[in-house]
């Protein structure tokens, strides 16, 4: 089974969850693992004065997805960081860059799932995973 975990890191943190994650997946017989980032979308200058650009370099080597690159595994793992209880917006843009697949239904039977981080306990965790599966049944 072919398995990415395609995910958005600001800071760092679903980047680490998510190398614990394929770590695991890995020790599964015949499951091969792969990374890949969303694409970014605030400015350099926001990323410098955050502080992110210097987090990001530390998986700036992990290619980045494309939505046709989906349709060649079977199944998706997605990781999202918490933004006022939804998934952020480089994952919202990524999966409104998804239409072509969709009309032509190359996700339909394929397994997904979602994991979160928030900076705050109960930081909208539930509510974050939900908005990735309303769509995840809709892109599928
Ligand atoms: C714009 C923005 C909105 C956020 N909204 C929430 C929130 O609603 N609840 C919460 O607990 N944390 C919130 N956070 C914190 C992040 O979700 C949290 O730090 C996350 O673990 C960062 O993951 P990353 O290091 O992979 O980018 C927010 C952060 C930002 C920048």
């Amino acid at each position: 089974m072919r398995l990415p975990i395609v995910y958005y890191s600001q800071f760092g943190h679903i980047h680490r969850m998510a190398e614990a994650e394929a770590e695991r997946a890995r020790s599964v017989p015949g499951t091969e693992v792969v990374l890949r980032r969303v694409p970014e979308t605030l400015p350099q200058e926001v990323l410098e004065k955050t502080g992110a650009a210097q987090f990001q370099k530390e998986f700036s080597k992990v290619p980045v997805c494309t939505p046709r690159e989906l349709t060649e595994f079977d199944a998706i793992i997605f990781g999202t960081p918490t933004r006022f209880g939804n998934m952020c917006g480089q994952m919202r843009q990524f999966f409104d860059a998804t239409g072509g697949i969709w009309k032509a239904g190359a996700l339909v039977g394929k397994v997904g799932s979602v994991f979160t981080s928030s900076g705050t306990q109960h930081g909208s965790q539930e509510s974050t995973i939900l908005s990735v599966h309303t769509t995840l049944p809709t892109s599928a």
